[in-house]
């Protein structure tokens, strides 16, 4: 509780001391306008590509007190003497009476009360807008009255992120500021930065008069630009410059003289902060957000989308941490990281470094589908143009452009140009869409295969159902010597890099899952001889990797080029990966007493009081045979860290086995909720996951980093919800099939699926984990554990006895 609580009433978790350990951000806005905010109002903004349009300069490798991109100044008093401090604690530091920083849905508001001033700043994005919105309320609690100003800062940064950061005169010298009058002293801060052809308009205003701005960073900190933000010199004077910048570093600083406060009063002001192509464009957004009327009514907008978000699917268990994540926190940061991509972070900076991954983005589209499935099939869409002809997938792609790459694979001269797994990913997850819509059209659609050389080949156009049945064959005639997938550049696992030939056992198994899905769709649509045929790929695989790869106790994770296994009790490092283990059993592969053991070695193995690990021991030393792996030192990242995005395939593995207690073991293990009391051992915020925790080979074993874009959230989510509860769409209905601890009594789930509303009860009267014996709809027993298809928009009563 040391640094803030969950409020679950408002869906909000409250950061009641500033000085976390790192950063704790809060996503606003989207890729077409928005951004992150962090616990003391710092921001990072973008318009588009966060490398490539970036609008205030957010440097997260700076000191947690220094200014980041956006702050606001209180001055308190006259001329004669003033008291100048920050209601966001950073830059100025001073001392607080009460500080809270709200993480909600889509916004942040921070409240706070130094010298007797409280200060509540709500800060978002309107839905589909294009500004940011600091909603300030200002009042007096002290019983003198007081004279008071209101300063909000913004530092701009050049919109091209890299070159803010290597280019120091030509940047400089193409940013400028110019002011624009209003009536009524309203003013409009524009500021410009060009680049060859491409410029841009920031603009900065308010809805209350501004007395005087500046623009130049310099300026504004005084002393010869030897000034600080912790105490401006220019804020000593009464007036700010009114200096419009033709170079340097531009700032936006707006003085508001709000006059004099009686004890108890009150007062509002709102800022924006816009980009624009051409200020008249924005005129009209401006004048509409300076009627705090219009504010209230976009951020009640904000706050109905969240709600009828959230409201797709509701849980009650035992647990109240776990109903936290799954009706608030997890289903939120599904969405955020299915649009942030991995772009935008405090770790991550645009798609001009990296893109949008093809694995990633194909299992974050898995995590909304109850929530936003056709939002999700947007994204499946995008990803299905970067199929490549053969079947395989490209690794990333930046979607403003729809350009795509070979991702780091293109750096290693002597590797594979591919990744052995991204295409197999997006049969999951066009499948997973249409279990839960219904949408079988969706595989008519025709859609393009890559070609980066657009103007000279003309396209290939293919079905979706025909860039699965490629993606599927691509694997099938990419085999190595024991007849398991090649590799490739890497499978899931970025960081092991092995020579041409070596042999992916966690591929084979996504093959594997891929195949069952494919045989279930064919079934489903009647084409009993693709059934048959994919049946038949998936039986010889499974023999495949029953044959080579069961190492006695657990399945190994590779055959490197050489025919040498890796992750075998032969290796002396990396012994043992979790994904061969856990994969096996969601293939089907495992027969069930190699499924029981491998399940059991990753217990004894690789799990820890903090998580399970990704493998173990820890390589030692880097290995340039080996990859990446090894430049990590032992319990750190990829090299037997907790790497958390593997966790839920063990929890699904467990509860496919029946084994609720263990599945829910580890569920609780890594919920984020439960690490309030010991964050400064674990550092990131406890309402969402992180990618990774290090290990115990590590000194500082527990410590979490890389918060937010994570596959951890899709997986969580689905593990909990789709085997923990069990519930699950299918073609044929809604399967209810829980797997939960044997202590609880039961559950229920408020499931929206296919236009209906089911309202789920489920019973535990005997105290199992699995098995349900009978089912209710709306009173009336029905056979097996699927509710079938609803006729209509109706509401269900589901009532179901596990037995
Ligand atoms: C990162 C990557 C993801 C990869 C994982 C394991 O999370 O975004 O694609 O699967 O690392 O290497």
């Amino acid at each position: 509780m040391k640094y803030g609580y969950f409020d679950d009433l408002q869906k909000e978790y409250v950061i009641t001391e500033p000085r976390t350990p790192v950063a704790w951000i809060n996503y606003i806005g989207t890729i077409d306008f928005g951004g992150f905010v962090d616990q003391t109002g710092g921001a990072l903004l973008c318009k588009g590509d966060p490398a490539l349009n970036r609008i205030i300069k957010y440097i997260p490798q700076l000191p947690g007190g220094e200014f980041k991109g956006e702050t606001l100044y209180i001055r308190i008093g006259g001329a004669s003497g003033y008291k100048i401090f920050s209601p966001f604690y950073v830059p100025t530091l001073d001392h607080y009476d009460r500080y809270e920083c709200h993480v909600g849905l889509g916004y942040m508001k921070i409240i706070s009360e130094f010298y007797g001033i409280e200060t509540e700043v709500t800060i978002f994005v309107p839905l589909n807008g294009f500004c940011e919105i600091r909603d300030i309320c200002i009042t007096n609690l002290n019983k003198e009255p007081v004279q008071l100003d209101l300063i909000p800062v913004i530092e701009y940064t050049h919109f091209d992120a890299l070159k803010q950061l290597t280019n120091a005169d030509w940047v400089p010298q193409t940013m400028q500021s110019k002011i624009i009058e209003e009536a009524e002293g309203r003013k409009i801060l524009t500021q410009y930065a060009f680049m060859n052809r491409e410029h841009r308009v920031n603009y900065f205003t308010s809805n209350h008069p501004i007395s005087s701005f500046e623009s130049d960073r310099k300026k504004f900190l005084g002393n010869h630009g030897y000034g600080t933000w912790k105490s401006p010199e220019s804020l000593n004077q009464d007036e700010l410059s009114n200096y419009e910048a033709l170079r340097g570093d531009n700032i936006g600083a707006l003085m508001h003289h709000l006059g004099v406060l009686q004890s108890g009063d009150r007062k509002r002001v709102i800022t924006q902060l816009g980009q624009t192509a051409k200020i008249d464009e924005a005129i009209k957004d401006i004048h509409k957000y300076r009627d705090p009327k219009s504010v209230d009514k976009a951020l009640a907008a904000l706050k109905q989308f969240w709600e009828d978000y959230l409201s797709k699917a509701v849980v009650n268990t035992p647990d109240a941490a776990m109903n936290r994540m799954l009706n608030i926190h997890n289903p939120r940061q599904c969405y955020i990281t299915k649009n942030w991509a991995r772009y935008l972070s405090l770790y991550q900076l645009g798609f001009g470094a990296r893109g949008i991954g093809f694995r990633d983005s194909a299992q974050d589209a898995m995590g909304i589908l109850g929530h936003a499935p056709e939002e999700g099939r947007e994204l499946v869409e995008m990803l299905l143009h970067v199929q490549n002809r053969n079947g395989s997938a490209m690794h990333q792609l930046n979607p403003l452009t729809m350009e795509a790459n070979a991702g780091d694979s293109r750096e290693m001269e002597d590797r594979p140009k591919y990744y052995s797994d991204d295409h197999l990913w997006i049969v999951l997850a066009v499948c997973a869409y249409m279990k839960e819509t219904g949408n079988m059209g969706f595989l008519s659609k025709k859609i393009p295969f890559y070609e980066k050389d657009r103007e000279e080949k003309p396209l290939e156009w293919g079905t979706v159902l025909e860039h699965l049945r490629r993606a599927i064959e691509f694997t099938r005639q990419d085999l190595g010597a024991h007849g398991l997938p090649l590799l490739g550049f890497a499978d899931w696992n970025d960081t092991v890099n092995l020579p041409y030939g070596a042999e992916s056992v966690f591929t084979a198994n996504l093959y594997g899952a891929a195949l069952k899905e494919m045989t279930e769709l064919m079934e489903y649509l009647g084409d009993a001889v693709s059934a048959r045929k994919y049946h038949g790929y998936y039986q010889e695989m499974k023999q495949n990797v029953n044959q080579c790869c069961w190492d006695g106790a657990w399945y190994i994770r590779y055959f490197d080029d050489k025919g040498d296994k890796i992750g075998s009790k032969e290796n002396d490092k990396g012994k043992i990966y979790v994904n061969a283990q856990s994969w096996s059993v969601i293939s089907g592969f495992a027969p069930y007493d190699r499924a029981v053991k491998a399940l059991i070695s990753v217990n004894k193995l690789l799990n820890t009081t903090k998580g399970i690990k990704l493998s173990y021991p820890g390589y030692s030393g880097y290995e340039p045979e080996k990859g990446g792996i090894t430049t990590y030192p032992p319990g750190a990242k990829e090299n037997g860290g907790i790497f958390l995005h593997s966790n839920p395939w063990v929890i699904i593995a467990e509860a496919m086995l029946g084994n609720g207690n263990q599945a829910y073991t580890y569920y609780t293990q890594i919920n984020p909720a439960l690490k309030n009391n010991i964050i400064d051992e674990y550092e990131c915020e406890p309402y969402c996951y992180p990618q990774n925790i290090l290990g115990d080979e590590h000194p500082q074993f527990g410590l979490a980093r890389n918060s937010w874009l994570s596959g951890t959230a899709s997986w969580m989510y689905q593990s909990a919800v789709k085997y923990l509860l069990g519930i699950r769409p299918s073609y044929g209905g809604l399967i209810i099939d829980p797997c939960i601890p044997t202590d609880w009594q039961g559950f229920t789930v408020t499931r929206h699926f296919r236009n209906a509303v089911f309202n789920i009860n489920v019973k535990n009267p005997e105290g199992i984990s699995k098995g349900v014996k009978q089912i209710f709809l709306n009173g009336n027993e029905i056979e097996g554990q699927t509710i079938p298809i609803p006729d209509g928009g109706t509401i269900y009563d589901v009532e179901a006895i596990m037995g």
